[in-house]
């Protein structure tokens, strides 16, 4: 008799591009309503827990953070970020599409180590050029190490030349989480003064309750010590190239845009906490 094969999970793959941004859009609303959820000190226990158990419902009806990823897969497909990282770092002279090999094993590589966080393809491992390092909650791919990026090892154990974030900051559950994700990079790339490259929706700058382009400019440069290097806007998302020139000011919580700049009711509720 044969022996009986262990079900293997079932990935969702999203075909639909309409479809991939309504996950997307929904993912990030009721991750963000979980997050308010667990900050409100007015609500009893139970009823906490009635609530968050219906919000974790609504993301299993959604396919959890698997079809979150094929959604983000779709997306990605139609306009490869990695692509556009691994062009701007040749023409900034950080990368040489033709590095020369080592001459021995102990001679140590000349590559710029380079962090994905939030990887969901392969572009950038696949890259012989750089030295690439990439992660994500949930790995999608043998090579993508499943790794919380607040998990990670800090400096100097761990540092990189480059950072490449897109559509992750805004993923984040909070604020605070965020300030911090921005505080880590700096801390990672500050020894090679190396470079964030910080991918985005727009309407998180533009259309958000708490936060302007203006404040999110002057945060990163002032708080978080960064150089602004390169700005690339398209009517859906902004690109930052961000170089770690400064020094990190931590003179405790400072909220960035916690006074409200619009009280629209179409307003996200993006905001970013140092
Ligand atoms: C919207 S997707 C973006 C994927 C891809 N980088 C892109 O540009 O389309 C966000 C990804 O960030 C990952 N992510 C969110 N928080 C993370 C963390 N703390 N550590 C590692 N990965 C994280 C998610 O699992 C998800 O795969």
């Amino acid at each position: 008799m044969g022996r009986k094969r262990k079900a293997q999970p079932v990935v969702p793959v999203v075909k639909s591009r309409k479809r991939a941004r309504k996950i997307v859009t929904q993912f990030h609303k009721v991750n963000d309503a979980l997050a308010i959820l667990e900050d409100d000190v007015n609500l009893t226990l139970v009823d906490k827990e009635a609530r968050r158990s219906r919000l974790q419902e609504s993301l299993n009806a959604l396919g959890g953070r698997a079809a979150y990823q094929s959604a983000s897969q779709l997306s990605v497909s139609f306009h490869s970020t990695s692509k556009w990282v691994l062009a701007r770092l040749q023409a900034m002279g950080i990368v040489r599409m033709q590095t020369a090999p080592s001459l021995s094993p102990s001679q140590p590589s000349q590559k710029p180590r380079l962090l994905e966080v939030g990887a969901i393809t392969t572009t950038l491992l696949d890259c012989p050029a750089v030295q690439t390092t990439a992660i994500d909650l949930l790995s999608r791919h043998a090579r993508i190490q499943q790794i919380d990026f607040f998990h990670l090892p800090q400096p100097p154990l761990f540092t990189f030349d480059v950072i490449v974030a897109s559509m992750v900051i805004n993923s984040l559950p909070t604020a605070s989480a965020r300030g911090d994700f921005l505080r880590r990079c700096h801390a990672f790339l500050e020894a090679s003064k190396g470079h964030l490259f910080l991918i985005l929706p727009s309407s998180c700058l533009t259309h958000s309750k708490y936060m302007t382009v203006e404040k999110f400019r002057s945060l990163v440069t002032t708080r978080v010590g960064f150089a602004v290097v390169e700005e690339k806007w398209t009517p859906k998302t902004v690109a930052f190239v961000l170089r770690a020139s400064g020094k990190c000011v931590d003179e405790g919580r400072l909220t960035a845009g916690r006074k409200k700049v619009t009280s629209s009711s179409w307003a996200k509720k993006f905001d970013i906490l140092l």
